[in-house]
């Protein structure tokens, strides 16, 4: 039984898995990203329900980009197809989008569905999904750098005065107001962060399960929820 009052504010998720499931049914990969999309709609709800705050998604990694073009175009058009089908729903359930990641290398056609997104749920005061796209830990850390660095640099700031708070201000986390996460979830049984949020996650309770991500229900987030539950975080005390 989930605790209702033990729910993880701030959950990420590394939605692992959908090219192995497509290629476990010779289908192309691109299939398995659109079961992924189903699958992420499905947990965005179950997350909803239970109370979560902040649901941030792995989507694309600056890593992602040494795929086939086919892939990567197929993985931005399902982008777009999502925003056109779901943007007016999840509005309605007082959902909040953002996007952390660069989006300059994005399409015209790909940032402006996005703006659209932002735009239609930027009033929203219910569960904040945010979206990793183009998104690498090390990139937004040099850019959180580059940015203390031109502020040292204009004499605005000076440096013995950095601190932990300010570098955290400077990520793209902090820019959309998303807490460290409480629990990050991977899915396809690999146990590696592949650049996602490590600067964020020095204290999360880590979960790894074997499920392909378009495998992954609903029941199944509920479980590593319990499973969080019963884990003690010390955050290095006694
Ligand atoms: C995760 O699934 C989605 C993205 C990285 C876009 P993968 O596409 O990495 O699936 P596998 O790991 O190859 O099975
Ligand atoms: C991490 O998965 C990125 C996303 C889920 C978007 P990858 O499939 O790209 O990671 P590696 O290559 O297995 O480390
Ligand atoms: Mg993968």
């Amino acid at each position: 039984m989930i605790d209702k009052n033990n729910i993880p504010a701030s959950i990420a998720i590394i939605m692992d898995g959908n090219g192995r499931w497509a290629t476990n049914r010779m289908l192309p990969r691109v299939v398995g990203h659109n079961a992924g999309m189903k699958s992420m709609k499905k947990i965005i709800e179950a997350a909803d329900d239970i109370g979560v705050k902040h649901l941030t998604v792995y989507a694309f990694s600056t890593e992602n980009w040494k795929r086939s073009d086919t892939e990567v175009n197929g993985i931005f058009k399902l982008l777009v197809k999502y925003i056109d089908s779901d943007i007016q729903e999840l509005s309605e359930k007082n959902v909040k989008v953002t996007i952390i990641g660069d989006r300059s290398r994005l399409s015209d056609k790909v940032n402006a569905k996005i703006d659209y997104a932002l735009e239609k749920t930027e009033a929203n005061t219910g569960m904040q999904f945010n979206i990793a796209l183009n998104y690498g830990s090390r990139n937004e850390i040099l850019r959180a750098v580059k940015t203390l660095g031109e502020e040292i640099a204009s004499g605005k700031l000076s440096y013995e005065n950095i601190d932990e708070d300010m570098i955290s201000s400077k990520l793209y986390t902090g820019e959309f107001n998303i807490p460290d996460p409480d629990l990050v979830i991977r899915t396809s049984g690999e146990i590696r962060l592949s650049n996602f949020l490590m600067w964020q996650l020095a204290y999360s309770e880590m979960i790894f399960v074997d499920d392909l991500w378009p495998d992954f229900t609903p029941e199944k987030f509920y479980e590593t929820i319990e499973e969080y539950q019963n884990r003690n975080r010390r955050f290095g005390g006694r």
